[in-house]
């Protein structure tokens, strides 16, 4: 993200189980973004699994373990007095922008990007910074060589759904990253 000049929190890896990261605020929200419906999208419209999503959908749910961490509208984040209208444009346009990213790059692997979740932080320069990982925990994925509606998933929802095979999963998507020369 940071070499396509996405400001994130992000410094250097001293060691293979370290990262450095800038120090943040966390804004207490979970931005998603979806492009194809699965998941909570599905359980609360009742939309099909699988429906393509143009434009992408961009989510806030509050980051709030009590209330079960609801879907949040513009105004009710403004309510909550958790970001700004300028913020919320922000994020809207780096949640778009790390889809644009990460689509073309999961393509390249032969992997379809259905949905992702990204938390952000403000630095002392109030800039807002992506930080959080982008793993298979925290997006679904599909592999494009499969059609069937279990066998293609490479992500948590193979443990989510007690699909089996979770650890081979996450496996074969970091051997199609490294392939990419990543
Ligand atoms: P959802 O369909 O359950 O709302 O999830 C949307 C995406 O967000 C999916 O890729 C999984 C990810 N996610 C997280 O990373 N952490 C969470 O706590 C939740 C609820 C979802």
């Amino acid at each position: 993200m940071e070499a396509n000049g996405v400001p994130t929190h992000f410094v250097d890896r001293p060691s293979a189980k370290e990262m450095r990261v800038k120090s943040v605020k966390i804004i207490p929200l979970e931005v998603v973004v979806r492009n194809i419906a699965a998941g909570s999208l599905c359980l609360q419209t009742g939309l099909k699994l699988g429906t393509n999503l143009q434009p992408s959908l961009v989510e806030f749910y509050y980051k709030n373990d009590h209330l079960g961490d609801p879907l949040l509208t513009r105004d009710r984040l403004r309510l909550l007095d958790l970001a700004t209208d300028d913020q919320v444009d922000q994020l809207i346009k780096m949640a778009q922008w790390i889809n644009d990213l990460l689509m073309g790059f999961f393509q390249q692997c032969g992997i379809t990007l259905v949905d992702f979740k990204l938390e952000f932080g403000v630095d002392a320069a109030q800039q807002i910074l992506l930080a959080d990982e982008i793993s298979p925990d925290t997006c679904r994925l599909w592999n494009q060589s499969e059609t069937d509606p279990d066998r293609r998933v490479m992500d948590k929802d193979r443990f989510r759904r007690d699909l089996g095979n979770v650890e081979e999963a996450y496996q074969q998507v970091l051997k199609r990253i490294l392939d990419q020369g990543v």
